[in-house]
């Protein structure tokens, strides 16, 4: 089984999920590429047997280049390949995991579905199989954010503290990273049965 790991960051906290899967996906004994998601990234979905997908959530979706990406890439297989066929017919050995980072600040994990349900979409039209996806909580990184999207520090740290989620200061933390890295094993050992 080939992994390959795909991800955006601004402020890290999903490249440190991204980097957990891959470590995890190493571990286990599998052959896995990671790349950060850019405009001129070439890596080809169909060379890989399973695909993470992480990205922050920005307003409900995922940042407009993260976006831009799938929408490029989707247009591709559709239009140079034509891989996009009617009723959108499963592939027996091709599966997706969309993993995301999210503040929650204001309705908690209703914040990360519309981003997840929007990634997923691009892999389910192509016929991959998806699996269920990777929440993780992530702090605004105040310090990186002062005086970025119009919020001060002050503010940024106040969306910390007092949001949906209660104190998510500091996350993800050690105990989040462990969990990525058990989710990320159940998922290889579901994907295994699937392939017997
Ligand atoms: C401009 C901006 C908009 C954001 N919008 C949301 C949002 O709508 N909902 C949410 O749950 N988190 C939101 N967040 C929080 C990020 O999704 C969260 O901090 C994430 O872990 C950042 O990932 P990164 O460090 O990989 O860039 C936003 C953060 C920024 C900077």
């Amino acid at each position: 089984m080939k992994i390959l790991v795909l991800y955006w960051s601004y402020t890290d906290n999903t490249e440190a999920v991204a980097k957990t899967i891959y470590d995890t996906v190493k571990e286990e004994g599998y052959r896995c590429d990671i790349f950060k998601i850019e405009d001129d990234l070439k890596v080809d979905w169909f060379s890989y047997d399973l695909l993470f997908v992480g990205s922050p959530v920005y307003e409900f979706l995922p940042p407009k280049s993260v976006m831009k990406y799938m929408q490029d890439k989707f247009h591709y297989y559709r239009d140079e390949k034509g891989y996009l066929k009617p009723s959108s017919p499963k592939l027996k050995d091709k599966f997706a995991v969309v993993f995301c980072t999210y503040a929650g600040p204001h309705t908690g994990i209703h914040e990360a579905i519309p981003a997840i349900k929007y990634v997923e979409q691009f892999f389910e039209h192509l016929g991959f199989f998806i699996i269920e996806p990777i929440t993780v909580v992530g702090s605004f990184r105040a310090e990186k954010l002062d005086g970025k999207f119009g919020r001060k520090k002050e503010q940024w740290e106040k969306m910390n503290k007092f949001g949906r989620l209660g104190d998510i200061t500091g996350r993800p933390n050690d105990n989040d990273l462990s969990e990525v890295k058990n989710k990320t094993i159940g998922i290889i050992n579901t994907i295994k049965t699937l392939l017997m």
